[in-house]
C-alpha cells in the first residue's frame, strides 16, 4: 500500500504534526478538509461548508480551479526550479514582475518575490533600513505599526504585529518596533475636537515620529484594512494624512496588501481607494489564490534607484532560495488571468456591497456593536453591552463559541476579539452571500443568549 492510500487518522496527526497556533486542546473540534469547489469546502465526513474566510483570506478565485493545477504541472515539467539569485532568472518570474508593474500602484514597478507574508514583512523592513543606510542615514532603523496589526509571525514581523497574544512566549521582541493606535471608527477615542477621527488617528503617527526622533524612524507599515485584527476599515481621510506625515518626516510608507491585494477590497490594491501610493508594498495570499505559496514586495522607482545605485560591495544582501520560484510565478500569472477574465475585482465590489448591506441589518440586534466592511472583507463585532462597548468576559469563551456555532450551521470562518470576520472567495454568488448573512442572524443571538445565561448562573 502506498503511503497516500494508507488511511490517516487524527491520532497520526497528533503524533506527528505541530499546527500553526498549536495546542492539543484544539483537537476536540478538528476537521479534516478534503476538497473544495468555488466558495464551498468539504470535510472528511462529506459535509459541505461555506468557506467564509476563503481559506485564510486567500482563495480569491475560489476552490477547484483546474487551470491553476495545469499551470503548475506545465511549469514543473519544464523547469521546476533553478536559482534566481542575481545573475540568474527565469521566464515566469520576469513575466510576473512585468505584469505586476501594470497592476500595482503607478510608481511601484520593481518586485522581489518571497514565499509568503511574513517573509514579505521581513523584506520590507530590511529594504527600508537598507534604503536609509544607502542614503547616509544609518540611524533610521525603527518601524512603527499599529495596535491590532498583523504582519506575520517571524521574529521581526511578530514584533510589528500589534496583537499582544502572539508575543509573551516568544519574547524578547526585536528592538526598534513600536505601535500606535488603530484607526478603528468604533473604538478609537478622538480627544482632539478640532479634527476628524481619521485625521486624529493618523496624527498619532506624527506624535510617535516626533517622540522617537524622525532621524531614527525608517518606516511605517500599515494594512489598508486591518484583517486579522478584526477587519478595521479606516475613515477615508486617514491614509491621505498618513501619506502627508510620512513624506514630511522622511519615513517610508509600507502598504501591507497581503490580504487587501488582488481584489479583496473591490480594487486591485488597498490604497487604490484613497489615491495615494506607498513607497514599498507587500503581497502574498491572493497572488496565487493560495494554490501555491508566493509573496513579495514591490518598491517605488525611487527606492529601486537607490538599491541599484550602491557600489557592488554594498549590495542588497537579501535572499530566499525560493525567490522567483518558476512554478509559483506561473501559477500567479494564471491566477491573475482568471481575476481579469472573470472581472473578479468588480465582483468583489458588488458582492461586498450586498454583504455589507445585509450585515448592517444585524446592527439592530442588542449584542451587535459594530458592522464594517470594504469589498468582500467584513466584520460583525459582538459585544456584551452596546452602551459601554464592553466585550463578554474571557471566561465565557465567546470567541470559540461563535466560531463553533457558525460551523455547526455550515459556515467556516474565524472570530477575533469577538469580531466575526467574513471574507469569502471573490466568486461567491449573491445567494451564498445572503446565506452567510442569514447564518449570522440565526447564530449570534443563540450563542449570546447561552453566554448570558451562563453568566447569570455562574456564582460571582
Ligand atoms: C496583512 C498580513 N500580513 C502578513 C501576513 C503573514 O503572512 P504569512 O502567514 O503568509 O506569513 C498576514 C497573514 O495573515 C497578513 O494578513
Amino acid at each position: 500500500m502506498s503511503p497516500m492510500t494508507t488511511p490517516v487518522t487524527l491520532d497520526t496527526d497528533k503524533a506527528h504534526l505541530l499546527h500553526p497556533l498549536h495546542h492539543p486542546s484544539a483537537y476536540a473540534a478538528t476537521r479534516v478538509w478534503v476538497s473544495g469547489k468555488g466558495a464551498m469546502i468539504t470535510d472528511s465526513t462529506g459535509r459541505e461548508y461555506i468557506d467564509g474566510l476563503a481559506g485564510l483570506w486567500n482563495v480569491n478565485v475560489g476552490h477547484g480551479r483546474q487551470e491553476l493545477a495545469d499551470a503548475a504541472q506545465k511549469q514543473m515539467a519544464t523547469l521546476a526550479f533553478h536559482s534566481a539569485y542575481a545573475g540568474g532568472t527565469n521566464e515566469p518570474a520576469i513575466r510576473l514582475a512585468e505584469r505586476l508593474s501594470g497592476l500595482t500602484y503607478p510608481s511601484i514597478n520593481t518586485f522581489f518575490f518571497t514565499s509568503g507574508g511574513a517573509e514579505s514583512s521581513e523584506s520590507s523592513f530590511k529594504t527600508a533600513r537598507f534604503y536609509w543606510k544607502a542614503l547616509g542615514k544609518p540611524d533610521k532603523i525603527k518601524v512603527i505599526s499599529r495596535h491590532r496589526a498583523y504582519h506575520g509571525l517571524t521574529l521581526a514581523a511578530m514584533s510589528a504585529t500589534g496583537l499582544p497574544a502572539f508575543w509573551p512566549m516568544f519574547e524578547p521582541r526585536t528592538p526598534g518596533f513600536l505601535h500606535i493606535d488603530a484607526p478603528d471608527p468604533y473604538r478609537f477615542v478622538n480627544t482632539d475636537p478640532g479634527v476628524s477621527l481619521g485625521v486624529a488617528a493618523a496624527n498619532k503617527l506624527e506624535e510617535a515620529i516626533l517622540r522617537e526622533g524622525p532621524d531614527t524612524v525608517a518606516a511605517f507599515i500599515a494594512e489598508p484594512v486591518q484583517g486579522a485584527g478584526g477587519v478595521i476599515v479606516p475613515p477615508a481621510d486617514y491614509f491621505p494624512r498618513i501619506r502627508e506625515i510620512c513624506t514630511k518626516y522622511d519615513v517610508l510608507l509600507i502598504a501591507d496588501d497581503v490580504i487587501t491585494g488582488f481584489g479583496r477590497t473591490g480594487r486591485w490594491f488597498g490604497l487604490d481607494h484613497y489615491g495615494i501610493e506607498p513607497d514599498i508594498m507587500q503581497f502574498a495570499k491572493g497572488i496565487t489564490s493560495g494554490y501555491i505559496p508566493l509573496g513579495g514586495i514591490g518598491v517605488s522607482d525611487t527606492v529601486r534607484d537607490v538599491i541599484n545605485g550602491v557600489p557592488a560591495g554594498k549590495r542588497w544582501m537579501h535572499a530566499f532560495t525560493y525567490s522567483g520560484h518558476p512554478t509559483c510565478c506561473a501559477v500567479a500569472l494564471a491566477n491573475i488571468d482568471i481575476l481579469e477574465r472573470e472581472h473578479l475585482v468588480e465582483r468583489a465590489a458588488a458582492g461586498g456591497a450586498r454583504l455589507l448591506e445585509g450585515l448592517r441589518t444585524l446592527e439592530a440586534t442588542d449584542c451587535v456593536g459594530h458592522v464594517r466592511g470594504q469589498g468582500l472583507m467584513a466584520a460583525v463585532e459582538v459585544v456584551a453591552d452596546k452602551g459601554t462597548k464592553a466585550l463578554f468576559p474571557a471566561q465565557v469563551g465567546l470567541t470559540q463559541k461563535l466560531m463553533d456555532g457558525l460551523m455547526d450551521r455550515g459556515l467556516y470562518t474565524r472570530v477575533v476579539m469577538d469580531c466575526i470576520c467574513i471574507a469569502p472567495p471573490l466568486v461567491t454568488s449573491d445567494a451564498v452571500i445572503d446565506r452567510i448573512v442569514e447564518t449570522l442572524r440565526e447564530t449570534i443571538p443563540t450563542v449570546v443568549g447561552a453566554a448570558r445565561e451562563q453568566l447569570a448562573t455562574t456564582p460571582a
